[in-house]
């Protein structure tokens, strides 16, 4: 194709961009565009799936029948979620195979909170309220992201994910309504999981080198900070009403700004945990690398019925 080809290639493409057209797999799209979108969708698709572990750690310990179903039903949600975001992926050009080795080999990223352990069932709560907390306000701008098969997974995620989030500030309302050991289980929950969760909308924008070009593309409708700070102001609230206390003295309501000013986020911790070094890295890669190793039978027998009804079709065909 000659450089010109490209070039009125490109300018159609931004120009349907800039009518807030979906861009669907089988349309033209620059391959840094499409590159992008890999890198992003399967990190998203892996989080959902590597986010399964720290909660699957209580489904035995739940206190009572109704919380063990709950937090079943959740952690059950994610892997489907996983499942829309790995096929989204797909329309792109890679197959699950490449993307399971992405992430089993370290290649891949997934997000830093699921690196942190989960140490008493407070923490079911600060996950539910928090890391889902700020997965729907990062969720809900994706789904007017201008890929068309993410924009619609999004859809579909955030309707389940209002539920993870709602279950999770029940179980914290019951513990701090509970006795004063529960609900200093729930302050020392609090306390480790406020900071991780603000690392998780990514580094600041002046630092973040996809975020000018995710939101020139409308792949990011907003950028890591604008969503960082809608999400403290939107969680302030539910905490006060927790009767909780956030660990940061920093925080406080600026009314010329209309939104709270926060202290520093630990950027060497964050970075640390990214590059592998959190406190559950390798614990949580070697639980996946097991499930996929010990998973192969299913996937053979799956792929050898799938087989023989092919047979059986092309038999009564003939
Ligand atoms: N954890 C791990 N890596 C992170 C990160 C985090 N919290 N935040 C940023 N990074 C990485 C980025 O992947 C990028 O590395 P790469 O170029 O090698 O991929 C680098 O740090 C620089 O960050 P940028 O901000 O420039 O990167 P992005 O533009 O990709 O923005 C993001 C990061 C905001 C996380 C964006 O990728 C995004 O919105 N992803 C989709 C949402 C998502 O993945 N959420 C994760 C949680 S899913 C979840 O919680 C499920 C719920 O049901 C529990």
């Amino acid at each position: 194709m000659s450089e010109n080809e490209i070039k009125s290639l490109e300018e159609m493409f931004e120009a349907r961009i800039a009518r807030d057209e979906k861009i669907e797999p089988k349309d033209w799209m620059p391959e840094k565009y499409r590159k992008t979108h890999i890198r992003q969708i399967s990190q998203h698709a892996h989080s959902e799936i590597v986010g399964m572990l720290p909660e699957g750690n209580w489904i035995t310990r739940a206190p009572s029948l109704r919380r063990k179903v709950a937090l079943l039903a959740k952690i059950q949600d994610e892997g489907g979620h996983g499942l829309y975001l790995y096929s989204a992926c797909e329309t792109l050009g890679i197959s699950r195979d490449e993307l399971f080795e992405q992430l089993h080999s370290g290649e891949a990223k997934y997000s830093s909170i699921f690196n942190y352990p989960t140490l008493t069932w407070a923490d079911m709560g600060s996950v539910g309220w928090l890391v889902d907390g700020a997965a729907i306000i990062n969720q809900v701008a994706l789904m007017g992201t201008s890929y068309g098969p993410y924009s619609r997974a999004m859809v579909r995620i955030c309707k389940e994910e209002s539920f993870h989030q709602r279950q999770g500030y029940e179980i914290l309302l019951t513990l701090c309504n509970g006795t004063p050991e529960q609900k200093a289980m729930a302050q020392d929950s609090l306390n480790r999981w406020w900071w991780p969760s603000l690392m998780m909308f990514g580094p600041r924008d002046a630092e973040s080198p996809n975020t000018e070009q995710s939101v020139k593309w409308k792949l990011k409708r907003k950028t890591n900070d604008e969503l960082r700070q809608q999400f403290i102001d939107q969680t302030v609230p539910q905490a006060e009403i927790l009767g909780l206390t956030i660990p940061d003295p920093q925080l406080k309501w600026n009314e010329e700004r209309k939104h709270y000013d926060f202290g520093e986020i630990d950027w060497n911790e964050f970075w640390q945990v990214v590059k592998g070094h959190g406190p559950c890295n390798k614990q949580r890669i070697a639980a996946r690398v097991n499930a996929h190793e010990n998973g192969k039978w299913v996937r053979d027998a799956a792929m050898a019925y799938a087989e023989k009804q092919e047979e059986k079709k092309l038999e009564q065909a003939i």
